[in-house]
């Protein structure tokens, strides 16, 4: 694919975990697991493509409100994944960031976490998860740092440095698989000039052929941030 190098960084709704389960008769945990492979995969596949910034929507603070053993057999994937990142990330030069106020995760998952961010910081490719993210959260965090650090009154970029995204640039590109076209609480801040990208396919499904019709699509546009 041409100019691929252009995006530096895209973000990923991944939804239809659950769909992807019921269809198969499999209880929707399986479609979590399955969805965790997804995006492994997605992962490696960016990192091919040089997209040097990749952000996944993996657990919303709304999430929480799902039955507990729904939301007990997310955290045991997540808890999997942690192990698997611990390993593989610095060998795949990926330096690890997590979106969001770790704290309900509990102190060891939370270290886990923390020691994780701190062993790959520095690595060439940027992995941003939003666990108990929310984007209101984020603003309303940011907005209370400012406010602990004596601000009397803000900035847009105030607010930007302020975010769990600081680091990152705004993405490029959104992808939302599972059909639904809403942003549902993710980076209500950066998306301000994202191009969006909806894809039917549920999120286990999707794939690199999947990503190609996307960034095909999304080199087809025309960006003009208000201007002409
Ligand atoms: C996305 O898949 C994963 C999370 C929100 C944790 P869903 O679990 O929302 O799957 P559907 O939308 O019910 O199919
Ligand atoms: C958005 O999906 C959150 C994640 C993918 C983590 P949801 O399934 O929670 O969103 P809604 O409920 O359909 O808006
Ligand atoms: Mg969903």
């Amino acid at each position: 694919m041409e100019n691929i190098s252009s995006i530096r960084h895209i973000a990923f709704i991944m939804d239809g975990n659950g769909r992807w389960a019921a269809a198969r008769g499999l209880p929707r945990t399986a479609g979590h697991t399955a969805g965790a492979k997804a995006f492994r995969n997605i992962v490696e596949y960016c990192g091919d493509l040089g997209i040097s910034t990749v952000t996944v929507y993996a657990f919303s603070t709304e999430n929480w409100r799902r039955p507990q053993s729904e939301v007990t057999a997310i955290m045991k994937i997540f808890s999997e994944y942690l192990g698997y990142a611990e390993k593989e990330c610095g060998k795949k030069n990926i330096a690890v960031r997590f979106l969001g106020d770790k704290s309900p995760f509990g102190e060891k998952t939370a270290a886990r976490m923390t020691a994780l961010e701190e062993t790959t910081s520095g690595n060439f490719f940027t992995l941003n998860i939003a666990v108990n993210y929310g984007g209101r959260a984020d603003i309303v965090h940011a907005v209370n740092k400012l406010i602990s650090d004596g601000k009397k009154t803000v900035t847009e970029d105030d607010i930007t440095g302020a975010l769990y995204t600081a680091h990152s640039p705004s993405p490029d590109l959104i992808i939302r698989t599972g059909s639904e076209k809403r942003i549902s609480n993710f980076l209500l801040w950066d998306c301000a000039y994202s191009e969006f990208c909806f894809s039917d396919v549920l999120w286990p499904d999707f794939d690199a052929k999947e990503l190609d019709r996307c960034l095909e699509d999304y080199y087809g546009r025309k960006r003009r941030y208000g201007g002409l």
